[in-house]
């Protein structure tokens, strides 16, 4: 498991540990030093590339066809080498990530903040070149479907970076190396099959929590180690919370430069942190955590009705101040903690960082006695949450709906016939 955190200036790493990943940062910092010196500055190549974006973003509504296919051959180019008889040989390369040409197909809620958020980790590190990972968008392209998500992105993001929308999804897989499938599950299949990618250029991230590496990899045809699956909320757009990734170059030597593994936990550890799965197995259980945001705000929502029985003059808008803030508080120090104590080269101090925090609590004390009461009165946490989380889990899985009463329905069925 590979997770990302943050150092003294907000700038998300990964928690290598091992001498030779030190090594490999030693000479990474000897590299920027020589950039740092050379008259092309990694700052002036943002800098140069932030104005070229702004001048061509503003009359970039479509995909121009001459550029689309200029940055197609631009980009095959790079992978092509001459064998000793003059004929070319085509290497699979990783998209630059200096220089990133990323595509959206599906333009919805999640493709917004993904492209919010990449272009938020390529604006943080304009002026930071000291950072490992500088991230520069060359492009971005979206499908033109939601036109006013499409349109609202577009907006927002022209003058920080040259972004297009297509008709078409082959457009975009013409104008970029790496592709995010954000389409709603029924739709993943057909829209890859109808795709040609190519097998040595393109990386396929996808968000469609249904579709599974093996789908993937044969409904777009490229190799499994091209092939990722990803989960994350929407803050991703703010850096907030953690995206879920699942490799299927997992076998391969995950800390080598050349794997998109790596490639992509650096990226997403530039967007808030990354947790890098072994197993789809393992993703599928972390996914669970993500569909408990809903129950939090039902227990937000709880204490906030609770409160508008128990008190006469606070206003309902109070209410919900009082009690989101209360809880941003809590996690906010829960948070913070568990990235200092990450960033430290003794990461285990944060393995029992919730333990702790519930220690914290004053002996005798209200918190102390809340805890109590849910742990002997009601059963417990694992009591209350457990069959919830199994219940998402199976239905994750295939196995159910979901819904707790079919669940026990379908035991009892079983257990009739
Ligand atoms: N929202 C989340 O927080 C979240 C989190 C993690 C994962 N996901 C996953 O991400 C995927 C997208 O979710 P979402 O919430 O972003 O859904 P959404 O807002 O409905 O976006 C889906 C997008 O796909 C487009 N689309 C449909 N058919 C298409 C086609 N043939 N070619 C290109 N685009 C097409 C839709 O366009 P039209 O509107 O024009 O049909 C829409 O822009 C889902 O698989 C979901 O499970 C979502």
């Amino acid at each position: 498991m590979i997770r990302g955190h943050y150092n003294d200036n907000n700038i998300c790493f990964l928690g290598h540990r091992s001498p030779l990943i030190k090594l490999q940062l030693l000479l990474c910092c000897l590299l920027v030093v020589i950039m740092v010196t050379l008259p092309d500055p990694v700052n002036s190549f943002h800098a140069n590339n932030a104005n070229a974006n702004a001048n061509n973003a503003n009359s970039n509504t479509n995909v121009n066809s001459n550029y689309a296919s200029a940055l197609l051959s631009s980009s095959l180019n790079n992978n092509a080498e001459s064998n000793s008889d003059g004929t070319a040989t085509t290497t699979s390369t990783l998209p630059s990530m200096e220089n990133l040409s990323v595509g959206f197909i599906g333009c919805g809620t999640i493709a917004s903040s993904i492209a919010r958020g990449l272009s938020k980790a390529a604006t943080c590190h304009v002026d930071d070149v000291h950072s490992k990972n500088t991230i520069g968008i060359q492009n971005m392209v979206v499908s033109k479907r939601s036109e006013s998500k499409s349109r609202a992105l577009c907006d927002d993001l022209s003058s920080k970076l040259n972004i297009s929308v297509t008709e078409t999804n082959q457009e975009i897989l013409d104008a970029c190396d790496l592709i995010f499938l954000t389409v709603i599950p029924q739709k993943a299949a057909e829209v890859l099959q109808g795709l040609e990618f190519d097998p040595n250029r393109h990386i396929l991230v996808s968000l469609v929590s249904t579709a599974n590496l093996q789908d993937l990899v044969r409904d777009s045809k490229l190799d499994l180690s091209r092939v990722a699956k990803m989960i994350c909320l929407p803050s991703i757009a703010r850096h907030k919370g953690v995206a879920l990734l699942c490799c299927g170059d997992n076998d391969s030597d995950s800390d080598s430069a050349t794997s998109a593994r790596a490639f992509l936990t650096s990226l997403f550890g530039n967007m808030g942190g990354v947790v890098c799965l072994d197993t789809e197995a393992d993703l599928e259980a972390c996914m669970v955590t993500t569909c408990t945001m809903g129950p939090l705000y039902g227990t937000m929502k709880n204490q906030r009705d609770w409160l508008m029985r128990h008190t006469d003059s606070l206003s309902k808008t109070d209410a919900s101040f009082l009690v989101v803030e209360q809880f941003a508080g809590a996690i906010s120090d829960a948070s913070r903690e568990l990235q200092e104590q990450s960033n430290n080269s003794n990461s285990n101090g944060s393995e029992n960082r919730l333990e702790d925090l519930i220690e914290e609590q004053t002996p005798g004390g209200l918190n102390e006695q809340a805890l109590k009461n849910y742990g002997t009165v009601l059963g417990g946490f694992a009591e209350l949450q457990d069959p919830v989380m199994d219940a998402i889990l199976s239905r994750i899985r295939g196995e159910t709906d979901g819904s707790l009463n079919n669940s026990n329905d379908n035991d009892n069925s079983t257990s009739n016939s």
